[in-house]
């Protein structure tokens, strides 16, 4: 079989910035094109710049450097998302058919990143299974649910191996979250190791599902290489790591630092927040692939302090 040759959209976002490298250390950086609007400022690996909504020039760079493999990152997150509907529902939707298509035509194998966002209304929210009812109450979380649907619409109909994740907030070190809900508990240690403090836009007690970036590219690359025949959801699978609210984090924090304060100041993403689940059950990613995550809080607490301390 010829090797893999990945590209990758939203390449210089939270994830892509991990991801890629994760994917060139196991394939090589010749295996790799990055893509995204505008070049990394400190671009290692081969980059192409994408507008997403450009099919023309990305069937170009399909063809032209011979691809089998795309990891779709590229969107527009939550938060983002509610202050410009217009662009979160034409760069999720729109982009993801531009990958879809030449998906179709070529025979490549595709990633798709879903979310927590997906679910809304009418779910429980603690342990939230894999089927439930769908009902998002944002445009991110509407176009993502469209997503899922249109990527096993196409593993329906024309055999494409799309393969999806439902990430929880990810949190890592090595990268800046880029406009979502989640984007707290990341901002929360740069913040503790800047100053000491910080001011939560969401409410203390506000529970989350969250991962930590080493989990969550291990999943993804777990995901991707599973058999196919194991692959059962062609929707996106629920996948859980750890759930924590902004006190439960900052006592966390405040073990490591213990001049550490959070104050809270809710903002619109509180309601974002509350639409979603508190935890997830994945139990059919453990079933069917093998998913174990290997970070709880305490554990990614300390990491990503000893490595933001050394960058400070
Ligand atoms: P991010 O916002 O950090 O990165 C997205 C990247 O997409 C950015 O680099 C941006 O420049 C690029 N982009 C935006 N519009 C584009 C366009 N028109 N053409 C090409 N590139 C464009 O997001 P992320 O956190 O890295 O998320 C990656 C994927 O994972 C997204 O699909 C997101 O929905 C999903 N996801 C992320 C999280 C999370 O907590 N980070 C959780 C669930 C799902
Ligand atoms: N972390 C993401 C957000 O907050 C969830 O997809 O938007």
């Amino acid at each position: 079989m010829a090797p893999e040759k990945i590209l990758i959209t939203g390449a210089n976002g939270q994830i892509g910035t991990v991801l890629a490298k994760a994917l060139s250390e196991k394939h090589g950086s010749d295996r790799i094109l990055t893509t995204d609007l505008r070049p990394a400022t400190h671009a290692l690996l081969p980059f192409a710049a994408l507008d997403i909504l450009d099919a023309d020039r990305l069937e170009w760079l399909i063809r032209e450097h011979g691809i089998t493999t795309i990891y779709h990152l590229a969107a527009i997150l939550s938060a983002k998302g509610e202050q410009d509907p217009a662009l979160a529902w034409q760069v999720n939707m729109d982009g993801w058919f531009n990958v879809l298509e030449p998906a179709r035509k070529y025979g490549l194998k595709v990633f798709f990143p879903s979310t927590i966002a997906v679910f809304g209304d009418h779910i429980p929210r603690e342990g939230t299974p894999q089927h439930v009812p769908l009902q998002p109450t944002t445009v991110y979380g509407i176009s993502k649910v469209g997503g899922e649907l249109l990527g096993a619409y196409y593993h329906a109909n024309y055999g494409v191996d799309v393969r999806s994740l439902r990430y929880p907030g990810i949190i890592g070190y090595e990268s800046l979250p880029g406009g979502g809900t989640t984007d707290y508990a990341v901002e929360i240690f740069h913040h503790a190791l800047a100053e000491q403090r910080y001011t939560c836009f969401l409410s203390a007690e506000t529970r989350l599902p969250m991962m930590y970036m080493a989990d969550a590219v291990r999943a993804t690359l777990m995901l991707m290489e599973a058999p196919s025949e194991n692959i059962r959801v062609r929707t996106a699978y629920n996948i859980a790591g750890m759930s924590f609210s902004p006190e439960e984090i900052a006592a966390a924090i405040q073990k490591h630092i213990p001049d550490f304060q959070i104050t809270y100041s809710p903002d619109f993403r509180q309601k974002i927040a509350e639409s979603w689940p508190a935890s997830i059950d994945d139990t059919e990613a453990r079933q069917d692939w093998g998913w174990r995550p290997m970070y709880d809080l305490e554990a990614m607490t300390e990491d990503m302090i000893k490595h933001l301390s050394i960058t400070a």
